[in-house]
């Protein structure tokens, strides 16, 4: 049996524990730490409700320094928001994730963002670097201005305790000035001291907070504008006026006013000269503040964040890369894609859909996709396909490239009604020749596809073939490069490269063989090699089908059997198998004319 005083001091005990939220202290200034004794990554979820509507402040910061900007940014109707002294008292709804009791916006990256800049600076607090990271799952080094990210707001709802013992409705956060302290913001606010220390587990003892922080305040009414004040005044700007010279009052009258003319005018001309010198020392003070918070942010971030090194996607994406492609808004690819709907499905984590009217293939990637979009983004051929820019979202990448509208070469070559002729079936084999002739050897340094295969071959709507799939490229600047880690589609691995993990561009001189011979009898890859280790010659297999003209069959099945030589030093080249190709297609083209 337990004693009723002893009940009663448990419950005590209970409530007191969770009657508080721990105050963020100064953890929000390292971005590599999140110490989680503190609240750095959002408010515990002990309130009595676990949603609740809750208040903040906003203070304005470019960009949103209106009404309908800083409304839309918390969506909100503007009607509930009205800027007193740059000030806006938001209500929002607080409700829980994942234990965090927060209220998500969504915010647009811009120019030189770092996560510690837009909790800092632009929202003062009202988030942290840490609660941005874990939230949206990207480090700070990748933000991409135009990504959209989640920002989780810091919010409460009361406990059950100050609910009931102080008629407490409403935890509003405030994000401390310049200047506040517990005593001055709790008078401000009507609210017992003791009470604002006890919410954010401070005491008489160690009340000490910070600015760019928030604090909870127990509130029994709605907080409304009148208890908002001026912010300490910005400092005064760099004192550059020059008074306009003084003029002598003996002149004569004319002269006078010729002189106040050109005064005026003069005057004119540096009054606006002054204002042009410190609307420039602003935006530079502006996007020099944006600088420093981003160096902050990664001078302060030690490790790489979540400490996985797959997580730091972008680190090599240069400026010029990123502006020469798109950024795509997630929604433009739901829509595109009705919301990635399995008719938009072509197979796998690809899709379909049409973005601005034009024809696209949107693939989802897992990890790590900036060794794809470098790539890409630095290619220009015709039978490469194209990317046309990518979104991030939640963690993922989304890969946006030209949509080649008859599909992979696969469906083509697999059915039993060979639909493709001849001609164009060796002009398909140039066309991935040529593609990847120069992937090897007009790219510096040279790439190796690593991949190539039947599926990541696609047609457009001539039956032109771009190669596509290029995640697993990899430069050679070495002529020959050792791999622990063999990756690629089975069926069309070297052997080298399966039994040493050799890669070099003869892995595709290969593989460019298997599909090759993939083309010419119909028969998939898996199955050619079945029948090859069965013990039937390459030259029987290729000529079963009897699918070649017999003045061409020969040249064909020569070609096969150069890729797939066992020794890749026998292998021939890409630019050696592009000649010899273009050399049977000019043959084929004659052999059709005369066919008919
Ligand atoms: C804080 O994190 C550590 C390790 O991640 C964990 O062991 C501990 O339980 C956490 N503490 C709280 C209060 O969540
Ligand atoms: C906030 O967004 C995250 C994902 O972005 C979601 O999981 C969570 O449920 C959202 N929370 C609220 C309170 O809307
Ligand atoms: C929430 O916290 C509990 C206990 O601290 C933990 O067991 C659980 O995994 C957490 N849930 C999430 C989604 O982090
Ligand atoms: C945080 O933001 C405030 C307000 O914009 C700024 O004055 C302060 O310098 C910032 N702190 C850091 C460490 O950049
Ligand atoms: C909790 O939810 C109840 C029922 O929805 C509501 O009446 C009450 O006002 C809420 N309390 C708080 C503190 O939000
Ligand atoms: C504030 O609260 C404390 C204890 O909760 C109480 O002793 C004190 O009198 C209160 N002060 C005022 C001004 O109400
Ligand atoms: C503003 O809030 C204070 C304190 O809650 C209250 O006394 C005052 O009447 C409110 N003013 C308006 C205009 O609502
Ligand atoms: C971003 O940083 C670069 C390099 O420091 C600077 O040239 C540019 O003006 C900045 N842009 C903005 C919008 O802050
Ligand atoms: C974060 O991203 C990595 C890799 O993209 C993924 O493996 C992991 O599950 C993600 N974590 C969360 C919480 O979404």
């Amino acid at each position: 049996m337990i004693s009723l005083p002893l009940l009663f001091l448990l419950l005590n005990l209970f409530s007191f524990t969770t009657a508080q939220q721990p105050y963020v202290g100064q953890s929000t200034t390292d971005c590599s730490v999140s110490d989680n004794s503190t609240s750095v990554l959002g408010y515990s979820c002990n309130g009595l409700n676990k949603t609740c509507l809750s208040y903040v402040i906003f203070r304005s910061t470019p960009p949103f320094t209106t009404v309908s900007s800083i409304s839309s940014l918390f969506s909100v109707d503007p009607s509930l928001v009205s800027l007193t002294n740059q000030q806006a008292i938001i209500p929002i709804t607080c409700s829980c994730s994942s234990n965090y009791s927060q209220s998500n916006l969504t915010y647009t990256i811009q120019q030189n963002d770092s996560y510690f800049f837009i909790a800092n600076n632009t929202l003062q607090g009202l988030s942290t670097c840490q609660a941005l990271e874990k939230q949206n799952n990207v480090s700070s080094q990748s933000l991409l201005p135009g990504m959209e990210i989640v920002v989780p707001v810091r919010c409460a709802c009361p406990t059950a305790k100050q609910v009931r013992e102080d008629g407490v409705k409403y935890l509003m956060s405030y994000n401390l000035v310049f200047g506040d302290t517990m005593d001055i913001i709790s008078q401000r606010f009507g609210v017992n001291t003791s009470k604002t220390l006890e919410a954010n587990q401070l005491s008489f003892e160690n009340p000490r907070v910070f600015p760019f922080t928030t604090i909870l305040i127990p509130l029994q009414n709605p907080p409304n504008s009148s208890l908002i004040l001026p912010l300490p005044p910005p400092p005064p700007p760099p004192p550059q006026s020059v008074s306009p010279p003084l003029l002598s009052p003996d002149s004569g009258k004319s002269k006078k006013t010729w002189v106040y003319i050109l005064a005026g005018v003069l005057g004119g001309a540096l009054v606006l000269s002054v204002i042009g010198v410190v609307v420039f020392c602003m935006l530079k003070k502006e996007s020099k503040s944006r600088e420093e918070a981003r160096n902050f942010d990664s001078f302060t971030s030690k490790k790489p964040p979540m400490s996985n090194q797959e997580l730091d996607p972008l680190d090599g994406l240069s400026g010029m890369v990123v502006e020469s492609l798109k950024v795509y808004k997630f929604h433009e690819l739901q829509s595109a894609t009705s919301d990635f709907n399995s008719s938009s499905s072509v197979g796998g984590s690809g899709y379909i859909g049409k973005i601005n009217g034009d024809g696209a293939m949107i693939k989802k990637i897992e990890g790590n996709a900036s060794e794809e979009i470098n790539l890409l983004s630095k290619l220009n051929h015709f039978n490469i396909i194209r990317l046309s820019g990518f979104c991030l979202h939640e963690g993922d990448w989304y890969l946006v490239y030209e949509h080649a509208s008859n599909g992979s070469l696969s469906d083509w070559i697999h059915t039993t009604k060979s639909l493709l002729s001849l001609s164009q079936k060796l002009q398909i084999a140039l066309d991935i020749a040529t593609g990847l002739n120069y992937l090897h050897n007009f790219v510096d340094p040279p790439y190796v596809h690593r991949d190539l295969n039947s599926n990541n071959v696609f047609l457009d709507i001539e039956f032109r073939a771009k190669i596509g799939n290029l995640g697993l490229a990899r430069s050679t600047s070495e002529d020959f490069v050792l791999t622990r880690h063999v990756e690629g589609t089975r069926g069309y691995l070297a052997p080298e490269y399966l039994e040493h993990g050799l890669v070099s561009t003869k892995l595709d001189v290969y593989a460019f063989g298997v599909v090759l011979s993939e083309i010419v009898t119909g028969q998939e890859a898996c199955e050619l090699k079945k029948e090859i280790g069965e013990g039937n010659e390459i030259e029987e297999v290729l000529i079963r089908g009897r699918l070649l003209p017999e003045g061409l069959e020969s040249y064909v099945v020569r070609l096969v059997v150069d890729c797939l030589q066992r020794d890749h030093l026998n292998r021939p080249s890409m630019d050696e198998i592009v000649l010899s190709v273009s050399k049977i297609l000019t043959a084929s083209k004659s052999w059709e004319e005369s066919s008919y």
